[in-house]
């Protein structure tokens, strides 16, 4: 049972919360010249294991980090979202909340504010505006999901402030995800369903379509550590693309098995992996890839020739949303992205049982052969997230492995509570020393946590 969405009051708060909601208010206060009427405190989150599985309608493993982004909301008598950032360099970012909003150029903050009040237009008529300020301590393009925390941020504050009290965390998750993909990235839906439905020193299996989750123990000797590669993994431009194209193969390689299981009917209602299993429920999860890789070549293909190979037309193979689908004649690697999604998902599997039966040893080798795969089939590492994760098995982390999207960002990997002081010592020397010549202190790209738990609306009174 999830606790629901009533404000809280900021006297049960940790003490170090208590400060920032504070200081959020004071800062409110100044800019607004009015209280505001709530704060909402979004996490960021770490994967433990699932890499670009949502989409493909297989499990993930992540769990909140104790980090958030705070969002305080004043209600407003127009039409009007003046969203505001303490964060430097950013501009405010003003919209009117009326027919269909537009998103600005790509990577505006505001995209992210507009994609929440999405939500509150498509459930209130003429909707009343709001004043926000926004601060958090998400780091930024590390692969912390800090965007989705800034959209169930300010989704919740926005629909808190206009009076909608009903709300329930689970069809929030699923809501927060589909709005997102305003931003241009046909992401899954992890991220929002983790900083919604996240508990406190448990990792979260989350399964969707439709979305489940349970709560998995974490050890209670062990913190997870979270490294960053000094890589900015952008949710926007060349990561965007590189993102949704993924989705795209994936889904060809669904309908490239139905077709190679001659089910040309079958084939045009499929559009993720784990379709298959559902469609097809006598044929095992490895007769699928052991078709892929039979009937098609190891090697990127344009659209026609696999359309060619399957007997099918173009049409049936064609990205799910055109809007943001890479430039179609890009060629598609589809028997990698299948090998490293259905093998993730079995390493799901074997993750959350290693955790429940505390068997850290089974868990570094599922989370290490996942980063494997997510570097040589599904192609989203790069060669400084290599050089750190090196470093932290050298270090005596405990599967350390990319976490997120990839292209950049951080790594994450679990270290037992009383080495962590020795692992951040020997990384920093390791890695952060070698790459930032002259830098001494390197606190802001590495933190460690214990699981925490999802957003929380806090009662200003
Ligand atoms: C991003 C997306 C998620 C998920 C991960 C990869 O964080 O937002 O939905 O696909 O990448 O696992």
């Amino acid at each position: 049972m999830y606790p629901d969405l009533n404000p809280i009051s900021w006297r049960s708060l940790l003490d170090r919360e208590r400060e920032r909601v504070a200081t959020l208010v004071k800062q409110f206060r100044m800019q607004f010249c009015q209280p505001p009427q709530f704060v909402v405190l979004a996490p960021g989150r770490i994967n433990l294991i699932g890499e670009h599985t949502d989409y493909n309608g297989y499990p993930v493993l992540p769990a909140a980090i104790d980090r958030h982004v705070a969002v305080a909301v004043g209600s407003r008598a127009d039409s009007i979202v003046q969203a505001r950032t303490s964060a430097p360099g950013l501009a405010p970012c003003t919209f009117v909340l009326e027919g269909r909003l537009q998103p600005g150029p790509s990577g505006d903050w505001g995209n992210y504010v507009k994609a929440a009040a999405q939500l509150l237009c498509a459930r209130v008529s003429a909707p009343k505006g709001a004043d926000i300020l926004v601060d958090g301590t998400v780091p930024v393009g590390a692969g912390l999901s800090s965007s989705s925390a800034l959209v169930v941020g300010t989704g919740l504050a926005l629909l808190l402030s206009a009076g909608i009290s009903d709300l329930s965390r689970f069809a929030l998750a699923e809501e927060f995800a589909s709005a997102e993909q305003f931003v241009g990235t046909l992401s899954g839906g992890m991220d929002q369903a983790c900083c919604l439905l996240a508990e406190e020193q448990a990792a979260l299996r989350i399964d969707f379509f439709p979305l489940r989750v349970r709560s998995v123990p974490f050890p209670s000797d062990y913190h997870i550590a979270v490294c960053h590669s000094l890589v900015r993994a952008e949710k926007a431009g060349a990561a965007r693309t590189a993102y949704n194209l993924r989705v795209w193969e994936c889904s060809v390689a669904a309908r490239a098995v139905a077709f190679l299981l001659g089910d040309h009917e079958q084939a045009l209602s499929i559009d993720r992996l784990a379709d298959l299993e559902r469609h097809f429920p006598s044929q095992p999860r490895a007769s699928f890839l052991d078709l892929l890789t039979y009937h098609l070549p190891d090697r990127p293909m344009p659209i026609d020739e696999i359309a060619r190979l399957l007997n099918a037309n173009v049409e049936s193979l064609m990205p799910r949303s055109r809007k943001y689908a890479p430039p179609l004649d890009t060629p598609l690697q589809l028997l990698r992205r299948a090998r490293h999604v259905f093998s993730e998902a079995d390493r799901v599997e074997s993750a959350e049982a290693a955790l429940r039966l505390g068997q850290v040893d089974s868990l570094h080798r599922a989370m290490r052969a996942s980063h494997g795969s997510c570097r040589d089939d599904y192609e989203v590492s790069c060669p400084e997230l290599e050089t750190l994760v090196d470093a932290a098995i050298t270090c005596g982390a405990v599967g350390s492995r990319l976490t997120g999207a990839g292209f950049g960002g951080s790594t994450v990997q679990l270290v037992p509570t009383n080495k962590l002081p020795e692992f951040f010592e020997r990384i920093d020397q390791l890695f952060y020393a070698r790459q930032l010549p002259g830098e001494r202190n390197f606190a802001d790209y590495r933190f460690a946590f214990r699981p925490s738990s999802g957003a929380k609306v806090i009662a200003i009174d």
